[in-house]
């Protein structure tokens, strides 16, 4: 591949993982199973990463493993619903067509393992998406360092990553055993969890934490909680006795720090700085929504009226599911949007809204981050309600 055998777009994919093995010390490199790609949005890639992406696919790049991709800027069959403007949706779908051409699968999701792409334990993985990432080691308990665009595809293109990090055994011990004494029911409360435990490794100089005192967490949970830790922390693995499955393998280090109900409140408190008044985007589905969540706020939303924009933001085979159920019709008559292939932080919206309620810790860093909007954090029931005042 590296000499030029497979075409022009296999070489510069080895290229780059060539470099990439030299720089963290690989010694070989490993073949992959399953790859997903992060930097899709048109937003974020602009015309440099369009022109970087055509130049592969015209040089002949073609998958050799499954990849699925990230959210994009916007939802690929309603894009004007949204307010998107023609320019942006035609440079948007170069970028779509330029993946499909090489082969990767257009989910535009940054969920996959909700849609197929459901690596196993101990499989070795290529995966950019923080969140993702997150979720694929600690609680798939698969093994992928946090790839970012072009590495994940030079994966793809190439079958290949090389054997550093996240894929050694030494680099998945814990460093730091965090104690939680906190209730945790909600998506919002795991988000402000993800929060605290993040920033604390920060200040610790740690990666791996071993997080005692979490007694349940559903599946939308922890992916909430995995987008908060990756976002506050740069986390990509964390072991949870009786919820992840390597903890079991694992012993707690003596390093201890614990986190109580005030922590969980203060980080909790630190993302609500909206009031209701100046409240004028409503957003669910960061993460992208399971299919469980659709149906509850579809429950919600019977007969009722929003008053803000609202989107709820899922997988574009999710959403075909809530067709099939009639829960889309629920939730449109209401006046929200379900939104497939795109969220509130990837789709250029900046400028457009003053505040935004979620239940979302990692929706809230973005949307004052990057689309200068305050925010609120609510449980998601209650990000509903805000929805209807
Ligand atoms: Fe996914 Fe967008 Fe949140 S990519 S994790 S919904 S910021």
């Amino acid at each position: 591949m590296l000499h030029g055998a497979h075409g022009s777009a296999t070489r510069k994919a080895m290229e780059i993982l060539v470099a990439l093995g030299a720089i963290y010390g690989a010694r070989r490199m490993l073949p992959v199973t399953s790859v997903q790609i992060a930097g899709v949005s048109y937003d974020n890639l602009g015309q440099a990463g369009l022109e970087f992406l055509s130049a592969l696919a015209a040089g002949g790049g073609r998958t050799r493993v499954l990849a699925t991709l990230n959210p994009a800027g916007m939802d690929i069959e309603n894009w004007a619903a949204l307010g998107i403007d023609e320019r942006f949706a035609a440079d948007q779908e170069r970028v779509i067509a330029a993946f499909a051409q090489m082969g990767v699968v257009t989910t535009c999701t940054c969920t996959p393992y909700l849609v197929g792409n459901l690596p196993r334990f101990g499989e070795h993985i290529a995966w950019a998406e923080s969140s993702a990432v997150c979720y694929a080691n600690a609680v798939l308990g698969a093994r992928t360092n946090r790839e970012g665009g072009p590495s994940a595809l030079a994966a793809a293109l190439t079958g290949r990553t090389p054997e550093y990090g996240y894929h050694l055994d030494e680099n998945r011990q814990p460093e730091l055993t965090v104690r939680v004494r906190a209730r945790l029911a909600e998506n919002s409360d795991f988000g402000a969890l993800g929060q605290v435990i993040g920033e604390q490794l920060q200040m610790e100089g740690a990666r791996v934490p071993y997080i005692e005192g979490v007694e349940q967490a559903s599946l939308e949970n922890l992916k909430s909680f995995c987008a908060s830790i990756a976002t506050y922390g740069g986390v990509a693995l964390f072991h949870m006795p009786g919820i992840t499955p390597e903890a079991a393998l694992l012993s707690p280090p003596q390093k201890t720090v614990v986190v109580n109900q005030e922590d969980v409140d203060r980080a909790s408190a630190s993302l609500n700085n909206a009031t209701s008044a100046e409240v004028d985007f409503v957003s669910l589905g960061c993460p992208h929504l399971s299919i469980g969540e659709i149906a509850r706020l579809a429950a919600l939303l019977a007969g009722q009226r929003v008053t803000k924009e609202f989107w709820i933001t899922t997988a574009r085979p999710t959403r075909q599911i809530a067709d099939r159920m009639g829960y889309t019709q629920i939730i449109e008559a209401s006046g929200a949007r379900l939104v497939a292939d795109t969220c509130c932080v990837v789709a250029p919206i900046r400028g457009r809204f003053r505040a935004l309620a979620t239940d979302s810790a990692k929706a809230c860093y973005y949307a004052a981050a990057k689309n200068h909007c305050r925010t609120m954090l609510r449980p998601f029931d209650e990000v509903v309600l805000e929805a209807l005042k």
